[in-house]
């Protein structure tokens, strides 16, 4: 440990997760570079866990907060009506909301992902009066409780010192094998009454699983997940969090399905700037709560809903962002199909879809891990993902370049040799 870092290890909780990772004070963001205090740089691959979609500080969203700011704009509002608020609802219906044909209305819940998760939970159970939801195996949905309890890692299922119940837990698209349609088993569970599966309320999903490990659900997977949903009155929840706003190419992961969902959650990267904001997108009729049954203090982020107008106005109105992630998707995934082809012998699987990919390799579960300390060492900031932690998860800002691109994709070859050396 650093000098520079003594304060944490001496003051911070034993807790503390990304730091042991990436053990350096960082001090300034812009784009996809990160400098530390001690004035080096690291190229970010990271994206403050899919926080930062259109990269750090992005000078866009930097402008209309500092204006913003220096006009004393209200900052926190609860969920009182502000002319920002205003602003940035009326942008989600004309950019996101009406294009794509869907009705929902837009609440606003306290800023993390799990308070989203939460409410979506919440209201599914209350509009249809049931308590069972069905999650799927490497789910990952949050850490509070009820949203923990749809979270399928065992590692932060252990921590919450009671049980975690009202959830059934069924394969994901994929995890039998490519030759197994996990719905074959939904179905017949949620048909059978010898099944011990009680009716559920709703049933939450991720289209691209992003902590799980990069795991993608087919949009035949998920269209037939919608039809069995829709068949039963059972309420269908996107959780967009991660794989939203733009990541897998389409502003929502579903998109390419073609389905339409009951609820929707997202977070992350919809304030563009990484200041913390959530949405729960609901279908009208879902939307049964009384006046003031689910609130919370910081709801009214009014600095996030100016960043996320201006993100929205910015990035939205034109396809330039979505035609710009399918070219870098293209160039990514097939410089790590290659690596994959270069090492038969380590099993590499490659998954995603846009700017959301894994690099798997089961055959060495810790590899992915010592390749990500290695990258750090040479100015790479990469996570990995997935049960064991075996999979190098890539999750750049959307608005990376191309040679930033390569020259991550770069250390990564090198980190790779240097790991397979140790
Ligand atoms: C799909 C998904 N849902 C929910 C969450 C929880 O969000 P938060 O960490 O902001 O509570 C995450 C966080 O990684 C996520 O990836």
């Amino acid at each position: 440990m650093s000098d520079a870092l003594e304060v944490f290890d001496r003051r911070e909780s034993e807790v503390r997760g990304y730091v042991r990772a990436f053990p350096v004070v960082f001090d300034r963001a812009v784009g996809s570079t990160l400098v530390g205090e001690d004035g080096r740089e690291y190229l970010d691959f990271f994206a403050g866990a899919g926080v930062l979609n259109y990269g750090h500080n992005n000078p866009l969203f930097t402008r209309a907060l500092v204006e913003y700011l220096e006009r004393d704009g209200i900052i926190h509002g609860l969920d009182m009506a502000t002319s920002a608020k205003k602003a940035f609802i009326e942008a989600f219906e004309r950019l996101v909301l009406e294009p794509r044909g869907l009705d929902h209305k837009l609440q606003f819940t306290g800023p993390t992902g799990a308070n989203a998760v939460e409410a979506a939970l919440k209201v599914a159970r209350q509009a249809t009066g049931r308590t069972n939801v069905i999650a799927f195996t490497n789910a990952f949905h949050g850490l509070s409780i009820g949203a923990l309890a749809a979270t399928g890692n065992s590692h932060y299922r252990g921590a919450a010192g009671i049980t975690l119940d009202n959830i059934t837990r069924l394969p994901y698209d994929g995890y039998l094998g490519a030759d197994v349609d996990t719905l074959d088993l939904l179905e017949k569970m949620l048909d059978d009454p010898g099944s011990g599966v009680d009716l559920p309320s709703a049933v939450i999903v991720e289209a691209v699983q992003g902590e799980g490990g990069i795991n993608v659900a087919s949009a035949a997977w998920l269209q037939r997940l919608r039809a069995i949903t829709a068949e039963r009155g059972i309420l269908l929840i996107l959780d967009e969090i991660q794989a939203g706003v733009g990541r897998t190419g389409a502003f929502f992961a579903f998109e390419e399905s073609g389905i339409v969902p009951d609820i929707v959650t997202v977070s992350k990267s919809i304030s563009g700037s990484g200041l913390p904001m959530s949405l729960v997108l609901l279908r009208p009729e879902v939307d049964v709560w009384k006046p003031g049954a689910h609130t919370g203090t910081f709801r009214g982020n009014n600095l996030a809903f100016v960043s996320a107008r201006a993100a929205l106005e910015n990035y939205w109105a034109d396809t330039a962002l979505v035609d710009g992630v399918a070219a870098k998707s293209a160039l990514l995934r097939g410089e790590l199909e290659q690596i994959a082809a270069e090492n038969p012998e380590l099993g590499f699987v490659v998954r995603g879809r846009g700017l959301m990919y894994g690099l798997a390799c089961d055959a060495d579960r810790g590899l992915a891990a010592r390749i990500s300390k290695q990258a750090f060492t040479r100015g790479l900031v990469i996570e990995t993902s997935g049960a064991h932690d075996e999979v190098l998860k890539f999750l750049p800002a959307l608005t990376i370049s191309e040679d930033e691109l390569l020259k991550g994709l770069a250390i990564v070859r090198e980190s790779l040799a240097a790991a397979l050396a140790e």
